[in-house]
């Protein structure tokens, strides 16, 4: 799987040819008619979209998509519908017309959205060898009749919301050699293994070669269970509740006859002690003990893995390293201590003595000095992490020159500088290098012109005052991620960037630029298909016009905020589908706000803010899923709109300060649930103010889920890596005790009623006093009479209990508020040729989390989860 990722193109060549093959082979078929109509009632259950199942009609079902028949036959014996995109999966019911079937060998649902019961049927279907209904929805008890499927040598049940209350059928299914009963409720069907085992002539649980009993609730009393599974070659037990000592847990398991390969216990969190002798395994090559409690030193002279290659120690505690002999480890080439405790310049300097290492993993340490010349000796090292570390010092020739396997390089995050000499030509070429926070300037790094297979660039941060050189525009056609924020750039954008077809072979909707935070100047080019793209605080200047007609329609965020964009805005926003965020605050753009921002249907986010826009706000009514909406500082007039109350109901701020508007306060904003900042001061602006404010929930109810502004994060995958580049945050600079301040993170905290400095007359409504969340209420300059409502001051936010530091309360926010995001994702090389690997456990985290997620994300691809839960906090 390793050499998937690297050779893509050869990935994609292998596939296309597998499907020539089989077009080639099944071409003769005829279709048996009673089959024919079986599948034509299993597709009617189905509730399908437009792209799906299109192929099936007509005569042939033997050429209908997913399906196979016996060239002699031609009965159906394959119905191969796995999905590669959970979100496009399959969804409906699975119909018992399946049963029919009866000649199917294989019969491989992976990873859609299948709902309903498995029906009981499903155990006549004799001939199968294959079931494969992983990572649907599928409910209710597994029927104990799929133990009459004797043939059956795969059964994969794993991440659905099945139950098994007894596993005896197991027993019956002789041929079984992988079983896949991940997140399967085994609560009452706990004993199962142990019992089955006792008796040797009932079992078959002694030819078992693959087993996954992730996500379950064992304990460590099972191991012994598999002590005498002579064929067992792979057991996956994270996520369970294994506990006491690492040392007990291994004795229980270790066994002569053992012959595990591959061995995951990872996430058992009530597992603890240092690492024990796995001698006793004589040929385990992969061990994972990822989250449970490791503490100590890695690697003892004590501690002998003789045929270990991959090793996963991350999150745990470990604190010191010392590899006395590389024999202790001859073997390895992979190795993970990242997020442990490891400190000072030793560990890594011990640890440049596994020369055989490949991928090395230390970021999240804290790890400090210099790096090691010695780490010239990992020849073969092809993935090198150490970000978020306290490193410092230079890297410079003298570290790298030897480094011709690598591809990934990630040093973010330290005090690192890199020294390279302009002339210098690096050995190696690399995929990723993320150097976010080091200091790659002042020149811009001449070095990455010969880095012509990067994908993703992080060299923000970094103090580079320069211009880009030309062969930069290049290079950055085929980068999937560019983020060259916060330096001091300057020069300006190329006239166009014309990708020719040779730059990249796969879909660039989602890439990400960032050129964020410099002194670029000059106009806005026509970029290239992007899903970001980010501009904010640099000297842009010109008109938008070119910009909206030229650009990709996949945008999804767009920041252009604080350039010196002018002129007026052409009405060509329409094509933007995808736009969730658009921001051209702080610029001299004037005119009409085009009549085209209403058809930006998936809009959440609009700063129009400092700029001179006038005359009225087109009507905005299809675009429901509005959160925010800042007008502010413009010259924009007319009378208030009704429609916001009545059809933008996700709306939670909403600034229209310093203009001209006009006319009473619409009632219909009462209708606003979600509403914690209405700003409408310094307008024309006559009437009462409306009693119906206490209806709006945000601003009466404390307990009200506040609206986070983060939209969709960008995620991407580093192999079993994944990278965060973060969420996009609105800011906002509020007027907030008495000061303006930028706001982001804890946007979504602020509640104000701005109505200050209008015509306003009349009462001010008893209602008011209601708003206990309301924090900050500014009714001055108008013409308001009466009496101050008693109870005012009783409004419980106007002491500030709730916002006491925005550091405090940044911290809240990232943490549980992450549960809330949308998930954007890069579609990565392992999400095609991962989908070709059936057997490994990150792929399990995958459905699980996605299950979870629910139906929010765009995705496509397989993900090494476990730490992303965490993150992001989700239950299991
Ligand atoms: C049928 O398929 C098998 C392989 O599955 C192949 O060996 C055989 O030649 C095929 N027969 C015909 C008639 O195509
Ligand atoms: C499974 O086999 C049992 C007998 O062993 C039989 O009673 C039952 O009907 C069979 N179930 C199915 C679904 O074929
Ligand atoms: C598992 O099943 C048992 C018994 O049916 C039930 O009590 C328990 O809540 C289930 N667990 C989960 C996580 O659904
Ligand atoms: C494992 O096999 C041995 C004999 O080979 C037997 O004595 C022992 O009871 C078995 N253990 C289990 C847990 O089945
Ligand atoms: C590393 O941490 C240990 C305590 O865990 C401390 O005693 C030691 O001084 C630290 N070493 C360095 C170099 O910071
Ligand atoms: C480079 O690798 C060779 C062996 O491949 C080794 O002898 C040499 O010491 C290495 N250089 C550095 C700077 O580590
Ligand atoms: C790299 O830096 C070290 C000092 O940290 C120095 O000894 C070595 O000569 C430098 N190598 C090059 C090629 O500049
Ligand atoms: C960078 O390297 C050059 C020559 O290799 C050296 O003269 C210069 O002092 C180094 N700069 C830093 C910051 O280490
Ligand atoms: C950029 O690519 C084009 C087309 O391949 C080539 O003609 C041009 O010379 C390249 N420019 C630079 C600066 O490398
Ligand atoms: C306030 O009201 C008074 C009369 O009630 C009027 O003369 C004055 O112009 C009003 N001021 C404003 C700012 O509307």
């Amino acid at each position: 799987m390793l050499y998937c990722g690297f050779n893509f193109l050869f990935c994609v060549v292998a596939i296309l040819c597998i499907n020539l093959l089989c077009a080639e082979i099944f071409h003769k078929n005829k279709c048996v008619e009673t089959e024919r109509r079986a599948l034509l009632k299993f597709k009617d259950a189905l509730i399908l979209g437009r792209n799906d199942l299109t192929s099936w009609k007509g005569e042939e079902c033997c050429k209908w998509e997913g399906i196979s028949c016996d060239n002699l036959t031609g009965h159906v014996t394959i119905l191969d519908l796995h999905a590669l995109d959970y979100t496009k999966g399959l969804q409906g019911k699975l119909d018992s017309s399946i049963c029919e079937l009866q000649h199917l060998t294989s019969l491989n649902l992976d990873n859609n959205r299948i709902e309903g019961k498995i029906p009981k049927c499903i155990g006549s279907l004799g001939k199968l060898i294959e079931l494969n209904l992983i990572g649907n929805k599928l409910v209710s008890v597994i029927p104990p009749s799929l133990g009459n499927l004797s043939n059956l040598q795969t059964l994969d049940l794993g991440f659905n919301d099945l139950t098994a209350n007894d596993l005896e059928w197991i027993s019956h299914l002789s041929n079984l050699r992988y079983l896949g009963l991940s997140n399967v409720n085994l609560t009452l069907a706990v004993d199962w293994l142990s019992s089955i085992s006792k008796i040797p002539s009932l079992s078959n649980l002694y030819l078992f070669e693959y087993l996954d009993l992730s996500y379950n609730e064992f304990q460590s009393s099972i191991l012994k269970s598999f002590r005498n599974m002579s064929q067992l070659q792979e057991l996956q037990l994270n996520y369970n509740k294994l506990s006491s000592k690492l040392s007990d847990n291994i004795q229980k398991l270790c066994s002569a006859e053992n012959g595990l390969r591959k061995l995951d216990l990872s996430d058992n969190p009530f597992i603890r002690g240092p690492l024990p002798d796995f001698s006793c395994f004589s040929s385990l090559e992969a061990l994972s003990l990822r989250n449970a409690n490791v503490v100590g030193t890695f690697l003892k002279s004590t501690v002998h893995f003789p045929t270990l290659r991959s090793l996963d120690l991350s999150q745990n505690q470990l604190n010191f390293v010392e590899i006395i002999d590389h024999a202790y480890l001859p073997t390895i080439y992979s190795l993970d201590l990242s997020f442990n405790q490891l400190n000072g310049s030793q560990p890594l300097f011990e640890i440049t003595k596994l020369a055989s290492l490949k991928t090395l993993h230390l970021s999240h340490n804290h790890l400090s000095g210099s790096i090691p010349h010695t780490i010239g000796q990992l020849s073969s090292l092809a993935k090198l992490l150490l970000s978020s570390n306290k490193l410092s010092g230079v890297i410079n020739e003298t570290h790298l020159s030897n480094l011709s396997q690598l591809r990934i390089l990630d040093v973010s995050q330290n005090s690192l500088s890199l020294n390279l000499s302009l002339k210098w030509v690096p050995p190696f070429k690399l995929e990723r290098l993320y150097a976010s926070s080091c200091t790659l300037g002042p020149k811009f790094p001449a070095w990455l012109k010969h880095q012509g297979e990067l994908e993703i660039l992080d060299i923000s941060h970094n103090g580079i005052s320069d211009s880009f050189p030309k062969w930069f525009w290049n290079l950055s056609l085929s980068l999937r991620y560019l983020n060259v924020s916060h330096n001091i750039l300057k020069g300006t954008l190329p006239k166009s960037f014309t990708r020719t077809k040779g730059n990249y072979d796969y879909d660039h909707g989602w890439d990400v630029w960032d050129f964020s935070f410099n002194n670029m100047n000059g106009s806005l080019p026509a970029f290239p298909e992007l899903g970001v793209l980010f501009l904010s605080k640099n000297m842009l200047t010109g008109s938008l016009s070119s910009f909206c007609t030229s650009s990709s329609q996949s945008l999804i965020q767009l920041d252009m905020s604080s350039n010196f964009l002018e002129g007026q805005l052409s009405d060509c926003w329409g094509k933007f589908k995808s736009l969730e965020v658009l921001n051209l605050a702080e610029n001299n753009l004037s005119g009409k706000l085009p009549n085209s921002f209403g058809a930006l249907r998936q809009i959440k986010s609009l700063h129009l803010n400092r700029n001179n826009f006038s005359g009225e706000i087109p009507s905005l009514i299809l675009c429901h899923k509005l959160q925010l909406i800042d007008v502010g500082d413009n010259n924009l007039q007319g009378t208030l709109p009704m429609w916001i109350g009545h059809h933008l109901l996700q709306l939670s701020n909403l600034r229209m300060r310093a203009n001209k508007f006009q006319g009473n306060i619409p009632t219909s904003l009462c209708n606003l649930s979600f509403l914690q900042v209405l700003d409408l001061s310094q307008n024309n602006i006559i009437g009462e103010i409306p009693q119906c404010f206490d209806r709006i929930v945000a601003l009466s109810n404390l307990s009200f889920p506040r609206t986070t502004f983060q939209h969709m994060s960008f995620i991407h995958f580093v192999e079993n890596e994944v990278y965060e580049t973060g969420p996009f945050i609105d800011k906002e600079i509020l007027a907030w005790k008495g000061s303006n301040s930028e706001y982001d993170k804890i946007l979504g905290l602020v509640t104000i009623i701005d109505l200050s400095c209008n015509h306003l007359t009349g009462e001010i409504p008893q209602s008011i006093t209601k708003l206990v969340a309301l924090a900050t209420l500014n009714l001055s300059r108008n013409n308001l009479t009466g009496i101050i409502p008693s109870k005012i001051g009783h409004m419980e936010r106007t002491n500030d209990k709730h916002v006491t530091s925005e550091e405090d309360e940044d911290k809240l926010i990232t943490f549980g508020f992450y549960v809330s995001l949308v998930l954007g994702f890069i579609i990565g090389f392992w999400g095609v040729c991962g989908t070709l690997v059936i057997k490994t456990s990150w792929r399990r985290a995958y459905f699980k989390f996605f299950n979870n997620m629910k139906d929010w994300i765009y995705v496509t691809l397989a993900v090494f989860v476990n730490r992303l839960k965490k993150r992001f906090q989700v239950e299991d």
